[in-house]
This record gives C-alpha cells, structure tokens and sequence, in this order.
C-alpha cells in the first residue's frame, strides 16, 4: 500500500511520525473519511468543507490548500488502483517538545491512506443489524472530527461485546449520534433526527439523506429524539460513509417495530443509491472531458 505523508508518497512499511508527534502524545489532529468508488471519490466537496471546518476549529492553518488536497488525493488513488475504497485522511499539529500549549513554527503532519471500503455486506443491509443504547460520555466538541476517539472507542467496544454493531448515544435522555454515525428514527412515517450542534458530528451522509428526503412527501424534522423515542421507533438507521444508510433492527436485544428493515428506509435506500450512482457517473464524465 501506497500511503501520502507529509508531502511523500511512500510504501506504508517506510512511513514513519515522531513519537512526540501531537497527535500521539495528546490526539491533537482532526481526521476524514472519505468513500471512493470506482476511483471516484463520493461527495468530496462536502468533505474537504468539513476538514476546512475542523482545521479552523482546533486553530490549525489548512497545510495543503483546496487545491493540494484534491491533487493529492487523485494521485493517491491512481497509486492504489482496485475497487471501492475508504480515503483516510488525518492532520496533527506536528512534533514538538511536549507541552499542553500550542508550539511554534512546528509543521503539521499531514498522513493519508486508502483501505478497502467496509461497507456493509449484503446480508446485514437486508437483515438490519443490533445496536446498543449507552450515555454519552464525550467531550463536549463532537461536531469537530477529532482523532481523540477514545469514548467511541469504549462504546464500540461495549457494542461489540454484545454482539451489536453499534452503540447510540444518549446525553441528558436524548439521542445525540451512535459511536461511528448519525441516526435517524421513523415513527408513524414520520423522519427524525437530531439538530446540528456541538453534541454532534455533522455527518456528511446525514446531510445528504435528509437533501434527498426533502425530493419526498414524507414529513422530516431536525428535532430532539428522546430515549422512549427510540424505544418505541417503528424504524432506525445509521448513516456514515461506511455505512452507507442502515437499518438498526434490534435495540438492546428488542426488535424494533417489526424486526426488519421498514419500507422507509427501503426508499430512501433507494433513492441513495441511484443519487450515489447518478454523481459518481457526473464526476467521472466531468474527469474524463479534460
Ligand atoms: N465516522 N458521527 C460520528 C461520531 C462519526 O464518527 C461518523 C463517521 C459519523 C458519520 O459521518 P459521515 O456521514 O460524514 O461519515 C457521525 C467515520 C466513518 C469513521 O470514524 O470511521
């Protein structure tokens, strides 16, 4: 595997940061990820936002620019040719003498890989999968994608531990977002799902769900959802650019509503999936007109 650091692209074995890289000694970076298929990343303009955003958050200056990230990422794709693909993107403030404060002059380390997308198989689309209800217990800057990840990482371990896919988070008995991704409920064929604030990560994935739902009939609101919320949902997805949209069938070891993924989310599945197709082609025709 070809990976991009700092300005090299190199083989993965030869990459190597300083241990007193900020990001190792106090998690001080912001990540991406981004899906790529077919060699063309997918809603690229929407992520690149995002990571200008989390750079402006932690007071971190863009290292590469608009430009240098797209030029870097098409040349990192074309020296990772194949399938479907998970864009890794991470940013630190760089290696210096450990001190809490912000160091000076220190360059920031830019690193990015690219992985086999883990969307969901086939069989766990259709069947829907198990999650897990758990209180929220990060900081209080979750809209920031930051790579200080440790309280996801406890969770998904409970989830996981439990045979579920997912832990869904609840702060002060609202839903915030899961581990890894934003959630959506359904009752009555109503569409709910959290407002943007700092409590939670403005997922790319959510972002354009509720675009597409808007093309529907079908009433949506960005509004709290409480625990009997969920309890009572007849459905609930995930969404994140892993994920993809999926269906959450079992809540705590209890169906919800009928156990199987629900005629919403088969719609709205649908709908992704032909927008998905629709730009990937656009970008593609776009690329090959130069
Ligand atoms: N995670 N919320 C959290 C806490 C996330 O980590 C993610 C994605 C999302 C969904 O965001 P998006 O739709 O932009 O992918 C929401 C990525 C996939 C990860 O950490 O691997």
């Amino acid at each position: 595997m070809t990976v991009f650091l700092n300005g090299s692209f190199l083989p993965l074995e030869q990459a190597k940061v300083s241990p007193l890289d900020r990001g190792f000694l106090f998690g001080d970076g912001i990540y991406e990820v981004i899906p790529s298929y077919r060699g063309v990343p997918f809603l690229l303009d929407a992520h690149l936002e995002r990571l200008r955003r989390s750079l402006s958050e932690i007071r971190l200056p863009d290292p590469m620019g608009e430009a240098g990230w797209r030029e870097m990422l098409e040349r990192l794709l074309a020296l990772n040719p194949g399938g479907d693909r998970g864009i890794y993107l991470q940013v630190t403030r760089g290696a210096a003498p450990r001190d809490h404060a912000f160091p000076i002059a220190t360059e920031a380390t830019v690193f990015a890989m690219v992985n086999p997308i883990q969307t969901p198989r086939l069989e766990m689309m259709e069947q829907g999968v198990g999650a897990i209800l758990l209180p929220d217990e990060r900081w209080g800057r979750c809209d920031i994608k930051a790579v200080t990840l440790l309280a996801n990482v406890l969770a998904r371990q409970t989830a996981f531990e439990q045979g579920a896919v997912e832990a869904i988070l609840l702060r002060a008995g609202r839903l915030t977002e899961g581990a890894a991704s934003n959630v959506f409920v359904v009752k009555g064929g109503v569409v709910r799902t959290p407002p943007l604030d700092r409590g939670i990560l403005p997922g790319v994935t959510r972002r354009f769900v509720l675009d597409l739902l808007e093309g529907l009939s079908r009433p949506v609101f960005e509004e709290a959802v409480s625990e009997s919320d969920l309890r009572t949902a007849d459905e609930i997805w995930l969404t994140s650019s892993t994920k993809e949209i999926l269906a959450v069938t079992r809540l705590d070891g209890q169906p919800v509503g009928s156990g199987r993924p629900g005629p919403v989310w088969r719609e709205t599945l649908g709908l992704y999936q032909r927008a998905k197709n629709e730009s990937l082609g656009a970008v593609a025709r776009e690329g090959s007109d130069d």
